[in-house]
């Protein structure tokens, strides 16, 4: 069976692209991806991207389903990206959320154990005990309860942390996490909790929903951890509360632009430990099997998996 994909990741190397071919053959043999922004794309039937260049996709005249390459769908959903009758698919992998949460847990860890103040005192020879801080009792609240959110909060409840989950709308209690949701929980869990992490999507209602008030009504030496999306959260007034020695630190994955600019003022503070947007990357050999699934229900007319919804915006 024939079929073009066009395939745009936003890197310049195209060994990611030769993965994804590799592995997407294996279950639609015959199909071909070429770069979204060759002229060869202009026939494509699937687009698999990452932040497609703006009006690309409209040009694609065969184009009948768009894949996103990543969890996350806000990198397409850009007014002028997606063509309205275009449906998008978003990449759902056990494989994702696992390494994300092993992310949030070394993230949380670090900052619980000082691990960047034994870091800095073994650059100066120094080997000085600090009282050890434990995870029991102490309040964590995780931003976003979707599949990776609550993989992520039941390990941390197993590693001993009390875990706070807040969603947009309201979910089960379950025996080991404590539910919240709706403003009044955000607000509650902002105020009661001494460690944030922001696992949410990007849409028009978080946008920088972590913003000087927010900061604000953490806990003074509260820590705050992004594996979210950068605008979330707004950049100047993460770093006045940690400037201020208001909030103790930050651990971010994401920003709202990336790469990270050089002259971002994020670099020279000490206590923001910045990751390159690393903490779960898109892995074809665990996810190319469920975009061939929505790629042949596409071609036959089917709803394909994991659609997702444009109003709700995830
Ligand atoms: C990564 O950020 C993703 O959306 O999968």
């Amino acid at each position: 069976m024939t079929c073009l994909i066009a395939y745009h990741d936003g890197d310049e190397t195209d060994e990611r692209q030769r993965g994804w071919q590799t592995r997407l053959a294996a279950y639609l043999p015959g199909c071909q991806l070429v770069p979204l922004v060759d002229k060869a794309a202009d026939d494509a039937e699937i687009a698999l991207v990452w932040a497609p260049p703006a009006g690309r996709l409209a040009e694609l005249s065969q184009l009948k389903l768009a894949v996103s390459l990543g969890q996350g769908v806000d990198h397409v959903m850009v007014p002028g990206k997606l063509p309205d009758n275009i449906p998008l698919i978003r990449i759902v992998d056990p494989d994702m959320s696992h390494a994300l949460s092993q992310w949030v847990i070394l993230a949380a860890l670090d900052h619980l154990r000082d691990g960047p103040v034994y870091r800095e005192q073994a650059r100066k020879r120094v080997f000085a005990p600090h009282n050890q801080r434990q995870t029991r009792g102490l309040r964590l609240a995780v931003y976003g309860m979707g599949a990776i959110g609550s993989m992520i909060a039941t390990r941390l409840a197993d590693i001993g942390f009390q875990v706070h989950g807040w969603s947009r709308s309201e979910r089960p209690q379950t025996s080991a996490l404590t539910m919240h949701h709706g403003r009044k929980g955000f607000d509650n869990l902002l105020s009661n909790c001494q460690l944030h992490v922001c696992i949410l999507p990007l849409t028009d209602e978080t946008r920088h929903i972590f913003d000087t008030d927010a900061f604000a009504a953490m806990p003074r030496g509260a820590y705050f951890i992004n594996g979210g999306r950068g605008a979330q959260v707004d950049e100047s007034a993460l770093l006045q509360a940690i400037s201020s020695g208001h909030i103790a630190g930050a651990t971010l994955d994401v920003f709202e632009h990336e790469p990270l600019p050089d002259n971002h003022p994020f670099w020279d503070e000490p206590r923001i430990t910045i990751w390159p947007h690393v903490a779960a990357q898109t892995n074809p050999e665990t996810a190319a099997q469920q975009v061939a699934d929505a790629i042949i229900a596409v071609r036959a007319g089917q709803d394909p998996v994991n659609l997702v919804d444009r109003q709700r915006g995830y």
